[in-house]
This record gives C-alpha cells, structure tokens and sequence, in this order.
C-alpha cells in the first residue's frame, strides 16, 4: 500500500477528492483507523481532554505528545502521521525545532501548530529550513481557549474574517503544507479554501474545506459531557469501530458529511 504524503494530499485537492482525516492516540486504534485508509491520522493534543480527562488541551505536555506519538506509529503503515505541538511548546524559534525534532523522531511525519501571528510565519518557514514540514491551523484555536473566552465559532465578524483569510495566505506562503480550519462559517472557509494551493482539512468549518477531520472518540459516540454541535456519532447504527470510520470516510469522500450538523 501506497504511503500517503503532502504531494499525495495536494494531489487529491487539485483532483476533487476529500481528503479524511481522524485522531488517534494508541497503537491499536491507530491501526484500525489506517487499515481502513484513512489519508491523515493526527495526535492531536485533544488528548489532554478525551486520554487525560483534562478540562483543556494545555496541561498537555511535549513528552505527553512524544509518548503518544510513539504508540501511533507503531499502529500504521500507510496515513501520513501528523503530530501536534503542545502548549508554550513552539514560543520561540529554537523551542519550537527542539520540539518537532522530537515529534518527527518518535514518528510523526508532520507536525501541527496553532495561530498565524508573525511569530507563527517565522516558525514555519524556521522549520521548513530544518526539512520539516507544518501543518497550520486558524480559527477555533484551543491552546488559545482563555484568551478566546469559550470554545466558540471564529470569524463571523467582517474584520476577524479578513484576518483569518490573510493569515491563511500567510501560512502558504511560508511553507505550510497543510491547514486545519477549526469552527469558522463555511463561506469563510469556502474562500480560503479556493484561495490556497495546500488542502484545508476543516472541523466545523463546512463541505468545501478540502478534507475533514473529527477526535476519533467524539465520531465513535465517547464525547463526556456536551458533544460538540458539528460532530456525528458514525458508530451509531454500525457493529463495530471498523465500520462507523468506514462510514466517515464513505460520508465525507461522497460530500454528506459534514451536512446537517451546525457549521
Ligand atoms: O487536537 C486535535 O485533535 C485537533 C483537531 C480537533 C483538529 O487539533
């Protein structure tokens, strides 16, 4: 089998073909997600909230994010293997390469980093210099939860949306290989989507982003407390996990997913 990469990603934009995307956060989910060819596995620092029962994904540590890392890539052979940059580990230029040096060893194949300040532009093309490659990701920015005040949709004002789009053109032009679009309104991300040569993966964020993504236990029904208004439960109706991700992967390739969730 084909390992997928960021060629084979922007491939499937310029073709039309959703790209999808799950969470994974142990050797034995992880490998039930890739045998069901899934593009993009990604250990996200959600683990902090659905692994650690953390209110936040910032108590997240870079050795938290190393140790999962590490048991992800055991489980797969084929998705490219994206792993976040936790919290305050990516605040200087230095930091920030020390931390991804160590997420590509444990195995990642990419690394994830949140915002679009000048800083953020300074880090991608930092790390793009070092031969590692980024993945950007705007709008809903959890690490930013408190500054943010809430988990709540970005960009529905004129002005916060111009920033996210520039932003995202910044994040291209930098180097990013790819970009998340957490919770914004679909026609913003419509727009950048159109506008961007890498894929937009969205979350919330409507049907024309380039792919989606879902936390693999929120798609699987394990959401404690309130679930999220964009997420479907696939496991619903199906008799194992095997056949509600291949159900997200049949809905989001054939355009039905996301649909009558909230964008
Ligand atoms: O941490 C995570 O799981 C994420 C996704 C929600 C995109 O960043």
């Amino acid at each position: 089998m084909k390992t997928i990469t960021a060629t084979i990603l922007r491939q499937k934009k310029s073709t039309g073909e959703k790209i999808t995307c799950l969470t994974a956060y142990d050797a034995s989910f992880a490998s039930i997600v890739d045998e069901s060819g899934i593009d993009v596995i990604l250990v996200g620092d959600s683990l902090g909230m659905v692994i650690q029962g953390q209110a936040s994904t910032l108590p997240v540590t870079i050795e938290d994010m190393v140790y999962h890392t590490r048991c992800v890539a055991r489980g797969i052979h084929r998705a490219l293997l994206i792993a976040d940059l936790p919290f305050l580990s990516y605040s200087t230029k230095e930091r920030a390469l020390d931390s991804a040096g160590k997420l590509i060893a444990a195995g990642a194949a990419m690394v994830k980093l949140e915002g679009g300040s000048e800083l953020i532009i300074e880090i991608i093309q930092y790390l793009g210099q070092w031969g590692i490659p980024v993945c950007g990701h705007l709008g809903l920015l959890p690490q930013s939860v408190h500054k943010l005040g809430g988990y709540r949709i970005q960009g529905q004002e004129p002005v916060q949306a111009e920033m996210i789009f520039n932003s995202a053109q910044q994040l291209e032009n930098a180097g990013a290989d790819l970009l998340v679009l957490e919770c914004i309104p679909a026609q913003l991300a419509s727009r950048i989507s159109a506008a961007l040569t890498i894929p937009t993966i969205g979350i919330g964020a409507g049907q024309d982003c380039d792919g989606q993504v879902l936390v693999l236990y929120d798609m699987l029904g394990i959401t404690p407390g309130k679930r999220p208004r964009f997420v479907r439960d696939f496991f619903a109706g199906q008799n194992s996990v095997s056949a509600a991700i291949n159900a997200f992967i049949r809905e989001v390739k054939s355009g039905t997913f996301p649909g009558r969730e909230r964008e």
